[in-house]
């Protein structure tokens, strides 16, 4: 059980694990940031020179294309580096990811609506600055969690309110109930959901996303939808140029939204910080008067680019504007398929996922609506009469590390993320090994 002492014979020696932890001040590790435990595990490492298997963070463990390396090379080599981009970025990239949401989500979406940000996290702040603060009464932002905990630190960093619940009660029909139990308050302004959903990799059904539609149109809420794990729903071949089955989108049932794509994990492109914004035409022109409190205009798109974007980091780096363009235009060409690239989380997903589950633990967010959850880039586990954050205080005398639910909104405080992607599949002896070690010292019968 959990209080049994740890026998001293534990995978990473353990008076280094103990010290370590003593050293640093950190009185619950269980309560420790997730960058607390990545310094922990980075000085643990060194001092015993044993590789621990890391889950602990959503970073792509996957090489970038060499189709966007080189084409931000020769641009950084025609001096690209000396000018300013434009704000709303460069045409090249704004035509491509028109045609990149026409071939893989079968929307519609003009080139000039198309807008490159520092990074994903960049278009949410821009999100929340203007869908959030077009209405003094429409002053909250609802999560439909579980999610991205950076999300709600922009929200209550741009001083907005917010709401949230965990959607895994709340699937398919019972979905319309909740959601509108929330939107009837009349103080909701923008709905924020990833999909696939981190942490628990849920994916929403086009009934549901109909439902979100709906009432978005009926109230007139903005949908925010984070498409950071973009076609990673690999039990679907979304790889098709064109053809049906597309990335699931809100787009099809409402003009009321904006979408989020990043490149960091699709496209193995998080150090180069650029995402791509993407709002529906209908709403880059719609004006909002109580805009005018914070902008030189009420136009919803220029807010976005003219005042959030210039004000904040003035356009998303030259550079690799020219790579993420090029990049997609041989995808758009059909001349690189980046979903055979990514696959590979689903695959170490799949052997992950078994190693845990044949040692006694047990998979939190099981189930996507009826069926198995899919196997993507993240997981959820939990082990019988540990809380996440016991778990992760163990985990680290095993070489483990993984991030508690409870940072993200869940309402499963068991349980724990386990991230794929940085789990080379030369360490899966390790992490059996280890696993089994967990599961004999901690088992109860
Ligand atoms: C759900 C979700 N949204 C947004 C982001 C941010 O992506 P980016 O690296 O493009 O800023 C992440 C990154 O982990 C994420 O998991």
């Amino acid at each position: 059980m959990k209080n049994t002492p740890i026998d001293k014979n534990t995978p990473i020696d353990y008076d280094i694990v103990k010290s370590v932890i003593d050293q640093s001040g950190i009185e619950d590790i269980g309560k420790a940031t997730i960058r607390e435990i990545v310094r922990l595990i980075d000085i643990i490492e060194k001092e015993t020179g044993q590789k621990y298997i890391r889950m602990e963070m959503g970073v792509p463990g996957l090489k970038p294309s060499t189709i966007a390396i080189n084409a931000e090379k020769e641009a950084l080599d025609r001096n690209c580096a000396a000018s300013y981009p434009p704000l709303d970025g460069i045409p090249e990239l704004k035509k491509e990811t028109s045609k990149f949401i026409k071939n893989f989500m079968d929307i519609n979406i003009s080139p000039r609506s198309c807008i490159p940000t520092s990074g994903s996290i960049m278009g949410g702040y821009a999100t929340f600055m203007v869908a959030g603060r077009r209405d003094p009464k429409k002053d909250t932002v609802l999560f439909i969690d579980p999610g991205f905990p950076v999300h709600k630190q922009l929200v209550k960093m741009v001083g907005l309110k917010s709401d949230s619940f965990d959607v895994y009660n709340y699937r398919s029909d019972k979905l319309k109930e909740k959601l509108e139990s929330y939107l009837k308050k009349g103080n909701i302004s923008t709905i924020l959901y990833s999909n696939p959903n981190n942490p628990s990799w849920v994916c929403f059904t086009d009934e549901e996303l109909r439902i979100i539609g709906e009432l978005s149109n009926k109230y007139d809420v903005i949908v925010a939808e984070d498409l950071a794990y973009f076609a990673m729903d690999f039990r679907k071949d979304l790889s098709k140029l064109g053809k049906s089955p597309f990335q699931a989108s809100v787009a099809k049932y409402t003009d009321n939204y904006l979408i989020m794509i990043s490149t960091s994990k699709s496209f193995s492109y998080a150090g180069q910080r650029i995402g791509l914004l993407a709002i529906s035409d209908k709403l880059f022109e719609r004006d909002f008067e109580d805009l005018s409190r914070f902008y030189n205009t009420i136009n919803f798109g220029y807010c976005v680019v003219q005042g959030t974007v210039y004000s904040t980091t003035a356009g998303c780096s030259h550079s690799a504007q020219y790579g993420i363009a090029a990049l997609l235009k041989a995808i758009n060409n059909n001349e690189y398929n980046f979903i055979d690239d990514i696959k590979e989380y689903g695959k170490r997903a799949v052997i992950m996922k078994d190693l845990f589950l044949s040692n006694g633990f047990k998979i939190v967010y099981d189930k996507d609506i009826d069926e198995p959850i899919a196997d993507g880039f993240y997981f959820t586990i939990s082990y019988p009469g540990f809380s996440g954050e016991e778990l992760i205080g163990k985990f680290l005398y095993y070489g483990i590390s993984a991030m508690a639910l409870r940072c993200t909104g869940s309402e499963k405080t068991e349980g724990l993320r386990a991230c794929v992607s940085q789990v080379n599949p030369s360490q899966f002896t390790d992490l059996e090994n280890r696993l089994k070690q967990f599961h004999n010292d901690f088992k109860t019968s």
